[in-house]
């Protein structure tokens, strides 16, 4: 589903943020990308979603490198892989069904669908209850839900999640964990970017280990001593 082949960034300041990284990752695979802060987990998420380009090597998803993406495939890409952040990045002059939709609308869908399908992630992260809210209005447990009922409203085939609990208590990361494995055991390609050991070792998944933009460790069933 995602392969990296020999990819290194560098950023315009001289940083290298990845260097020679190779990875594939299967489709229905739980993947979490660990390392400390500034290992490069989100540039290889900014890669894989082409909010950037790699400076050498190839990134291939669903069998397309999308480097090579002409302007009119990107609609395709963005529904093919969803995603969340650390911060939500909801709007927040809309309301929770507004936003999701909102996924929808810029994906070409309209009317009826635009409703069904928007009711049905709701129930999916558990906010039906909360569908007329404003994100303000909501706990930050409830809007990583909203933001991740928006990344999959399309039926994306992979969700990637970078530092999804990052600002969220210890119990609510659960609850977003729980979520997230749900998500993964429906059939949805799953990488996570965390650095938060306990979760990534209470699960036991798949663990690629990033050390200044090199992967260091690739290991199923792995653990993290962060
Ligand atoms: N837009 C950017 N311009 C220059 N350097 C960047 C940029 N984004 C990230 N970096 C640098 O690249 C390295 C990897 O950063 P990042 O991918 O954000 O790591 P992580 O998500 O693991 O914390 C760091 O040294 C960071 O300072
Ligand atoms: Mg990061």
């Amino acid at each position: 589903m995602i392969r990296l082949e020999d990819v290194s960034k560098r950023y315009p300041n001289g940083t290298a943020a990845l260097q020679d990284v190779d990875l594939a990752i299967d489709q229905g695979d739980f993947a979490f990308l660990v390392g400390a802060s500034g290992a490069g987990k989100s540039t290889l998420i900014r890669l894989l979603i082409r909010e950037d380009l790699p400076t050498t090597g190839r990134v291939v998803v669903d069998d397309k490198d999308v480097a090579q993406l002409r302007h009119s495939q990107i609609p395709q890409l963005r529904r093919l892989v969803g995603v969340v952040f650390q911060d939500f990045k909801l709007l927040p002059t809309k309301t929770v069904t507004e936003n999701i939709a909102f996924a929808l609308l810029v994906t070409g869908h309209g009317g009826q669908i635009v409703r069904e399908e928007t009711e049905r992630v709701l129930a999916l992260v558990g906010l039906t209850h909360r569908s007329t809210h404003f994100p303000r209005e909501l706990s930050g447990g409830e809007q990583q839900r909203v933001a991740i009922a928006r990344a999959l409203v399309n039926r994306p085939r992979v969700l990637i999640a970078d530092e999804p609990t990052g600002n969220l208590d210890p119990v609510t990361s659960w609850e977003i964990i729980k979520l997230l494995t749900r998500v993964q055991e429906l059939g949805t390609t799953l990488v996570m970017a965390t650095h938060n050991a306990e979760i990534v070792n209470a699960l036991r998944r798949r663990v690629i280990h990033l050390d200044h933009g090199a992967v260091v460790r690739d290991e199923r069933e792995g653990l993290y001593a962060a």
